[in-house]
């Protein structure tokens, strides 16, 4: 055991493809750890059902999946040092969560803010609220403990399910012994990236995203039209640096940081237009994303290769998640409840798969 490295458990809802908000919230600590941890990306599609369960949902997984692993391998994200797995194709998530459901409160899961956002987010009143969101960090406790991570990369809204994680492990390590460590979470640099309309955080469906793969064209359009400072209706106003998404930007992207200072004090002065200061935005952005795009295009040429990155990784994790239930089993002792039924149904399921081979 202590020779093997420690884990990363982190991942996404394949809901349609990912953007800077993503990259720089989470996917670069997955990238920067993933020669020191053995990391594992889950394909969280069965999060997705918790707000989205329809046929037409189900039916663009395939699509969305594929697309967001492509944006993880532009990222940096390399197949050799990850796993990158679906949610739905291991049954022992499904069966750890219905073990972990009896070790957190319904007042505890109800309190939290990020489910009732969610909700919102999906136009699910209180009316319509299903009990499987209540149950959303709950299955996402399964997620992180099933190959018992022990860090966990995410945005700022996912740090509270990290903590109902940490609590469901105590507890169950309290009840029935050690068996799962208490994963900590990690912030990324940015924890929250603002979007380009400066109202909010990044999010594809508040359309104020730039998506990792966006071509350049596509990111000078949406340069061009962010939100800066209201006040500067004429390049001689002073503007406000601070809180302003162009230089919030700046900040991130720019590798010319001289650059960069030189603009903020400029603008401050009221000497710049804000077309120059976008402008070179553009450029900088451009400059940062075309080594993404050009690991994108490899992958983009043959979409086989990231089918087979995902069949391995699921394989890879099936059998992790087989050998932590064997383990929660038997600190439970539930394999010892009717011992011999379970083993009787155990050989003839082995029976019936061998007839199948
Ligand atoms: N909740 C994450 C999201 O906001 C997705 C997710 C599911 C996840 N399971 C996870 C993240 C486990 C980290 C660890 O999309």
């Amino acid at each position: 055991m202590s020779t093997e490295r420690k884990r990363i458990l982190t991942g996404d809802r394949p809901t349609g493809r990912l953007h800077l908000g993503h990259l720089v919230g989470s996917l670069l600590n997955r990238v920067r750890l993933q020669e020191e941890y053995e990391t594992i990306l889950i394909i969280a599609d069965l999060h997705m059902l918790t707000t989205r369960p329809s046929r037409e949902a189900i039916e663009q997984i395939t699509q969305n999946a594929r697309g967001m692993v492509l944006d993880y391998l532009a990222s940096g994200v390399d197949p050799e040092k990850t796993s990158i797995y679906l949610q739905s194709a291991i049954p022992e998530i499904y069966e750890l969560n219905t073990i972990f459901q009896n070790l957190v409160t319904v007042n505890r899961l109800s309190r939290l803010p990020s489910l009732k956002e969610m909700a919102s987010n999906a136009n699910i009143d209180d009316e319509s609220f299903p009990y499987g969101l209540l149950g959303y960090p709950v299955l996402q406790a399964a997620d992180i403990l099933l190959p018992r991570a022990h860090l966990v990369p995410v945005g700022r809204d996912n740090l509270a399910h990290v903590e109902i994680t940490r609590e469901i492990a105590r507890r169950f390590n309290g009840l029935y012994g050690d068996v799962f460590p208490e994963p900590e979470p990690l912030l990324g640099e940015v924890p929250t990236l603002v979007g380009t309309d400066g109202k909010g955080k990044m999010s594809k469906s508040a359309g104020n995203a730039i998506q990792i793969c966006d071509d350049a064209a596509t990111v000078k359009k949406k340069v061009r039209g962010m939100y800066t400072d209201p006040k500067r209706v004429r390049a001689d106003i002073p503007g406000t640096v601070e809180g302003n998404p162009v230089f919030i930007y700046h900040d991130q992207f720019n590798a010319n940081q001289a650059e960069v200072a030189e603009l903020k004090e400029r603008y401050r002065a009221g000497r710049v237009g804000d077309g120059e200061v976008k402008d070179k935005l553009t450029v900088a952005l451009n400059e940062y994303m075309e080594p993404l795009r050009e690991r994108a295009a490899v992958y983009e040429q043959q979409p086989a290769l990231i089918d087979e990155i995902i069949h391995d990784g699921t394989n890879r994790m099936r059998e992790i998640a087989r050998a932590t239930m064997r383990e929660v089993r038997r600190a439970m002792g539930l394999d010892g409840a009717m011992k011999k039924i379970r083993r009787s149904v155990e050989r003839a399921e082995k029976k019936r798969a061998k007839v199948l081979e």
